[in-house]
């Protein structure tokens, strides 16, 4: 017996230590992301374990799949599986769904834990579905299937009241310049709901590739799904550089059969996803120009002249309006999306200067210029669109020439384009590069992977979707954000994943969150849980926010060089050494500016807990310099 009780006592101190080693303090930090409209945290925790209930005590016909939603996450975190009851008269150790009509906002829901039972009432199941994503990000980071079966997972007591700022909070992808596969496309959906976003702009055609089939036009994939493969600048293609599996020359693309894309539909319907198809116009269109000639036009050598501004289809054949009607009709048939993305941006206009038709239709229809011709065709398209019962979006050049009546527009070159849109009475998504292009750098290009520009976290931080300098009586228009991920150097999911995590978190706070909530030193407290829930679902986030920009100032006078260091998370320690050595715990802290002595290398790197965050920067004055001076003699 007293063996017994020794065991007993020894299974307890393991037990107790193994769930001391699953609740981390980590765990117990509530870090919710986007911030809540309201959220009260209170002492103790419920307790989830293979005996709590789930009910839905009022529901509509979907509520189950919200349900069925909650118990996949659950059952992957922890191999867990919640059983559903019709009701749990005891209130005990249950988590309660239940359609509220008390509660205004349709998207908005409210969550209250309790020790004894969850709650979370919603308008609609919308609701239901997005406090349970909040409900996922209370799960302690720690759970894993060697802790689960048995054990429990404690979820703090807290009391939600939560809605979004704005209806329209979207993400893009595009697939044209490098292919995404389904597999791929469901988690990157994944992604979007984890963090609440609900439109997925699906970029399916540009110029290196067209990945949607069309039955009137099968050369559109046939052929304009396939590129040769190469490794430098691999995206850029040439038109004598198409080429198919069959040609026995290495082929790279894809495209997405009907089948596939409902499928996607559907797995994104059921997650409250929207998904916007763009089909691109008149520009950026090489796959139609190349297999389809009669869209070509005069004087346009398109192989040579295709990449020079010159990828735009001829809006003055009656034939083009044809095509794209009829591609569009495809399109609208497996899309149950009220909107329709007509792309429309970047069109060189020099190949309609130098075309007979293009010119005599500017003629013929009284239009002033290319511009208007532009303008002509789109208000065409979108004439076309609106009788089939849906409407149309477009990137904000649509507005040059003249806004199509009922358009939309995605400001993508800045807010100004918006603004106007906004101004005249059309509804708008804000989209500035500035502030939403997740294709940009993230940090110092010498150590990221190849990008463009320049998009760093607290640049998002500061996206907001309604500018000041609008109309107050027009910023209803405005019907949210938009990021975007185009795929230029992006050949990878675990490249797009690196491009989108910890931004993605970032633009959905400032989609979703109330701008009074809105605290980038708060976000990145946040995100520090955030990494390690994304790290144990294999998620690639990059950590560029923590690294150190080293800068050198000289003091002309004394001849000195003053050092100053700085990461976008000021609060967190950098170390550094002066003397060749990696930067570790046990460097020196910065402490502001300061004057260097004979030493030339400087290494620095942001800790936190111990522990090394982000890459080591570094920099040597002496190369430096004589780089400079060969520059300069040069
Ligand atoms: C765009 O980035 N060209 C819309
Ligand atoms: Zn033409």
């Amino acid at each position: 017996m007293k063996a017994n009780i020794i065991t007993m006592k020894l299974v307890l101190i393991l037990v107790l230590g193994l769930t001391m080693a699953c609740e981390s303090s980590i765990d117990k930090e509530v870090s919710i992301i986007p911030q809540p409209v309201s959220l009260d945290i209170n002492k103790g925790s419920f307790r989830l374990n293979s005996n709590t209930q789930v009910s839905i005590a009022k529901g509509t016909g979907k509520t189950q799949k919200v349900v069925d939603h909650l118990k996949d996450i659950i059952d992957a975190s922890c191999e867990i599986d919640l059983s559903v009851v019709k009701e749990n008269p005891s209130k005990e150790n249950v988590i309660i769904f239940e359609i509220c009509v008390d509660i205004k906002d349709k998207e908005g829901y409210e969550l209250h834990v309790s020790k004894d039972y969850i709650h979370i009432k919603a308008k609609e199941d919308v609701g239901l579905f997005y406090g349970t994503q909040t409900l996922r990000q209370l799960l302690p980071v720690s759970i894993n299937k060697q802790h689960g079966g048995e054990g429990e997972l404690a979820i703090p007591v807290v009391s939600i009241k939560d809605a979004p700022r704005f209806g329209w909070r979207g993400l893009h992808l595009d697939v044209s310049r490098h292919f995404f596969s389904v597999d791929f496309i469901k988690k990157y959906i994944d992604h979007m709901v984890r963090y609440k976003l609900n439109v997925f702009h699906w970029h399916l055609v540009d110029g290196p590739g067209w990945r949607i089939p069309i039955d009137a036009f099968p050369k559109l994939t046939d052929e304009g799904a396939w590129r040769v493969d190469k490794t430098h600048d691999e995206w850029n293609w040439r038109a004598t550089e198409m080429g198919k599996p069959s040609d026995g020359r290495p082929a790279y693309g894809g495209y997405y059969s009907k089948d596939e894309i409902r499928e996607i539909i559907k797995y994104a319907e059921e997650r409250f996803v929207q998904i916007i198809p763009e089909i691109e116009m008149p520009g950026h269109s090489l796959p139609p120009l190349l297999s389809y000639p009669e869209l070509v036009c005069e004087n346009n050598n398109i192989a040579i002249d295709g990449l020079r501004g010159k990828d735009v289809v001829c809006v003055g054949s009656e034939f083009t309006y044809q095509f794209f009607t009829k591609i569009l009709d495809e399109t609208m048939d497996l899309f149950p999306s009220k909107l329709i993305h007509i792309g429309g941006d970047e069109v060189g206009k020099s190949a309609w200067k130098e075309c007979g038709r293009c010119q005599q239709f500017i003629k013929k229809e009284g239009l002033k210029d290319e511009k208007e011709l532009q303008s002509h065709f789109m208000s065409r398209i979108t004439e076309y669109v609106n009788s089939k019962g849906r409407e149309v979006i477009g990137w904000d050049e649509i507005m040059e020439g003249g806004l199509p009546k009922n358009a939309k527009v995605m400001s993508w070159r800045g807010y100004e384009g918006g603004i106007k849109s906004a101004n005249l009475g059309h509804d708008v998504v804000m989209s500035p590069i500035s502030h939403t292009y997740f294709d940009l750098y993230q940090g110092d290009p010498s150590i990221e992977p190849k990008a463009y520009g320049k998009l760093y976290l607290t640049d998002v931080y500061k996206f907001d979707p309604v500018p000041e300098d609008i109309d107050p009586a027009k910023q209803h228009h405005i019907l949210g954000g938009h990021a975007c991920l185009w795929t230029e150097h992006v050949r990878t999911p675990e490249h797009a994943e690196y491009m989108l995590f910890p931004r993605l978190l970032a633009f959905s706070e400032t989609v979703w969150s109330v701008k009074e909530n809105l605290n980038f030193d708060s976000f990145m407290t946040r995100l520090e849980k955030h990494h390690r829930l994304l790290e144990k679902d294999g998620i690639n986030y990059s950590m560029s926010a923590y690294n150190v920009a080293i800068s050198e100032q000289i003091d002309s006078i004394d001849n000195k060089y003053m050092i100053s260091m700085a990461n976008e998370v000021n609060r967190h320690l950098i170390r550094y050494t002066l003397d060749g050595k990696e930067p570790s715990i046990h460097s020196p802290v910065y402490q502001g500016p300061f004057y260097l002595g004979n030493e030339t290398l400087i290494k620095a790197a942001s800790f936190r807990n111990g522990k090394r965050l982000g890459e080591i920067a570094e920099i040597d004055l002496d190369h430096k310099h004589k780089i400079e001076e060969t520059n300069q003699v040069n």
